[in-house]
């Protein structure tokens, strides 16, 4: 163990003067800046966190450890890890006997923006990436293209007010078809804005081939395809709005007794919420899994909707994805336990998981595993997609492999090829939705007609 730097209250003079290894923070446990907290200390609150390289832990254990301290883990690598962390943060992970190297900020800015006001861009070597306002532009002039074939659902509201849309691609588009339906989800974290330029690529995709390509034309013949693409409108955009990307993860809900704001939405969902040291109650943490389960609007609005597709006492949506950044992987629940199978999770379907799960990660050289082999998570929203709805809902960490490729913040310039490259994962995923159990040669037994 290195030794315990422990050292007394925080004041905004050692907060200033302080190095973050020197910090006297004792914050072994991060805990809730009261409400009341004087102005003077709030230096922290509006520190921007750092990423970190971790050594000397290798199992998932160390590492579901680690995130106890309430930082991220971005990367997992067989000895060590990269962090998510602000000082407080960094301070407990040291507590724990590891030790951090800081790695480098963001590489892009803009000039900070007056006082009061927000930038609205992304800075130079990301405009190609959309902001909502973008995105919600291009969709509405693909809806107005392709009428017949997309169409746009305003289903609830961000924190701040943003419409959250569900956009649905199918033949006959504006009738309920009893077909295989399949979701896509994205931006669920804030810094992650590949994302949404992923379902950004699929709607483009999906509607500008339907009739010249063979395999979407029978996808959007024979499914019906909703995308969110953003779940996170607020968190992105504040994200962007200093002119510095800030790092952030979270949505932009405040929390009742707390300066710290927002929540994990990925902690959020209502299976198994808190159940397992996989998220943190401490609003202080990244990993906040908010107040009480589905406490989010945005999950809040998602989960309504994924409920509004049960029809005659069945779910309609067979098979989802949820994207992310970054570590290019293929994962699958569950993530709240350890063990590949159990209450909720048999053999066959464990098998059906794992099989799909390697077949996509075939096909864009991502790694496939189960989510908890990286480190316990719950709340997530594909342990309830399956757990609360039989969903068989992947996670994609979308490029890059590493912080060295760009982390959170890659260039625009890789948007065409590191969207364009899970085409063939979910065109694979959509075309074993009718029946996914088909993976391991168990059709008959799952899917006769009538089950
Ligand atoms: N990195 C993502 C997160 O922390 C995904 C974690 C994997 N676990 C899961 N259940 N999908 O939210
Ligand atoms: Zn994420």
């Amino acid at each position: 163990m290195r030794p315990r730097i422990r050292g007394g209250r925080r004041t905004v003079l050692t907060a200033l003067l302080s190095l973050a290894l020197a910090a006297p923070v004792a914050a072994a446990q991060a805990q809730d800046a009261p409400a009341a907290r004087p102005a003077a200390t709030s230096v922290a609150s509006t520190e921007l966190p750092h990423q970190y390289e971790v050594t000397g832990l290798a199992t998932p254990a160390q590492r579901t450890a680690l995130t106890t301290t309430g930082a991220t883990i971005d990367e997992v690598h067989a000895g060590k890890v990269v962090i998510t962390a602000d000082r407080a943060q960094a301070a407990a992970a040291r507590q724990l006997g590891y030790s951090l190297r800081r790695l480098p900020d963001p590489p892009a800015t803009k000039p900070a923006p007056p006082a009061g006001t927000a930038v609205k861009d992304f800075p130079s070597g990301y405009t190609k990436y959309h902001t909502y306002d973008e995105a919600t532009k291009e969709i509405d002039a693909l809806v107005a293209k392709y009428p017949a074939l997309l169409s746009k659902q305003v289903i609830g509201t961000s924190h701040e007010g943003r419409a959250l849309l569900a956009l649905k691609l199918s033949k006959n588009v504006a009738k309920d078809e009893a077909e295989p339906e399949v979701l896509f989800t994205a931006h669920q974290h804030a810094r992650e804005h590949l994302t949404v330029e992923m379902a950004l690529y699929l709607l483009n995709e999906f509607t500008s081939k339907y009739g010249t390509d063979p395999r979407i034309t029978k996808m959007l013949d024979s499914r019906e395809v909703w995308i969110i693409p953003d779940l996170n409108p607020d968190g992105g955009a504040y994200d962007i709005a200093s002119g510095s990307f800030r790092s952030w993860r979270k949505n932009r809900q405040p929390n009742t007794g707390s300066r710290n704001i927002g929540t994990d939405l990925n902690r959020n969902w209502d299976f198994k919420w808190g159940c397992c040291g996989g998220s943190s109650s401490s609003t202080s943490s990244e990993t906040y899994r908010g107040a009480s389960p589905a406490s989010s609007p945005e999950v809040q609005v998602v989960s309504k909707f994924v409920h509004s597709r049960i029809i005659g006492g069945k779910q309609q949506i067979k098979a989802a994805i949820d994207f992310h950044t970054y570590s290019e992987l293929v994962l699958w629940p569950f993530g709240f336990t350890d063990d590949d199978t159990g209450p909720g999770m048999t053999q066959d379907d464990h098998d059906t998981f794992a099989t799909i799960g390697k077949n996509m990660a075939a096909t864009n050289g991502y790694t496939p595993e189960q989510s908890s082999d990286l480190y316990i998570t719950d709340g997530s929203i594909d342990d309830w997609l399956w757990g609360d709805q039989k969903v068989f809902a992947y996670t994609f960490e979308m490029y890059p492999s590493s912080f060295g490729s760009g982390g959170f913040y890659p260039r625009d310039s890789v948007i065409p090829k590191e969207t364009s490259r899970n085409r063939e994962a979910v065109l694979r995923l959509l075309e074993v939705a009718d029946c996914p159990y088909r993976a391991i040669g168990k059709e008959a037994q799952y899917c006769s007609s009538g089950s």
